[in-house]
């Protein structure tokens, strides 16, 4: 949006938002409930809502005794592959750096004649205030691509009515093992 369609839109709203204000007459006697009820959720909608930024790399573990990441479905990457994932997100890139929560969901190859995973995950942070909030993203993981764009489309706890996009970027990948740290950027808003 250029800044003047932004200023323009903000207008917008702020008059639109005042004409309402003056359009619903605030009385306290029950029949009103619905007008104050309206009033209440614009007001929550337009000046309540946050938006949070969350920095965290995702662990994926194929390899090893105690992989986090499963195949239940198929072999090698082939269409319909799919993996269950109880994997660790970290505050750093490394394995070993301070977990922050894990994401739990799964993740299936939906392209037939691509590289795309269909995601399905559930990440749960375990840590300070944002401990047993959860956000969920459902999205097309096109894995080659430098930056992916997934949709976040809810969350619970701190993050209720929760919507937003997660970015992420593959850190390292061995393709021996499968192994791979991924980087997320999430940008949620919620109340
Ligand atoms: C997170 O919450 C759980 C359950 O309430 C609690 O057992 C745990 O100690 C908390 N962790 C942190 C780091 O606050
Ligand atoms: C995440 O944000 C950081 C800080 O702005 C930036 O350096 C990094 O490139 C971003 N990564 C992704 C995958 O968006």
């Amino acid at each position: 949006m250029t800044s003047i369609s932004y200023t323009l839109f903000i207008i917008f709203n702020t008059l639109t938002l005042t004409l309402i204000l003056f359009s619903i007459p605030i009385t306290s006697s029950n029949e009103d409930n619905f007008s104050e009820n309206l009033l209440e959720t614009i007001i929550s909608t337009r000046l309540m809502e946050k938006t949070t930024n969350l920095h965290f790399y995702f662990q994926d573990i194929v390899s090893g005794k105690n992989p986090t990441s499963v195949q239940i479905i198929g072999q090698g990457l082939g269409f319909g592959a799919t993996f269950m994932i109880d994997n660790a997100l970290t505050e750093k890139p490394a394995r070993d750096s301070r977990i922050l929560g894990r994401a739990q969901g799964m993740y299936s190859s939906a392209a037939q004649r691509d590289t795309a995973l269909l995601m399905v995950v559930v990440f749960e942070f375990t840590q300070g205030k944002y401990n047993g909030s959860t956000i969920s993203m459902l999205g097309r993981n096109h894995v080659f691509d430098d930056v992916r764009e997934m949709p976040i489309v809810g969350g619970s706890g701190l993050f209720r009515f929760g919507r937003g996009y997660a970015l992420a970027h593959t850190v390292w990948f061995d393709p021996k093992t499968g192994d791979a740290s991924v980087e997320y950027n999430v940008s949620i808003k919620h109340f």
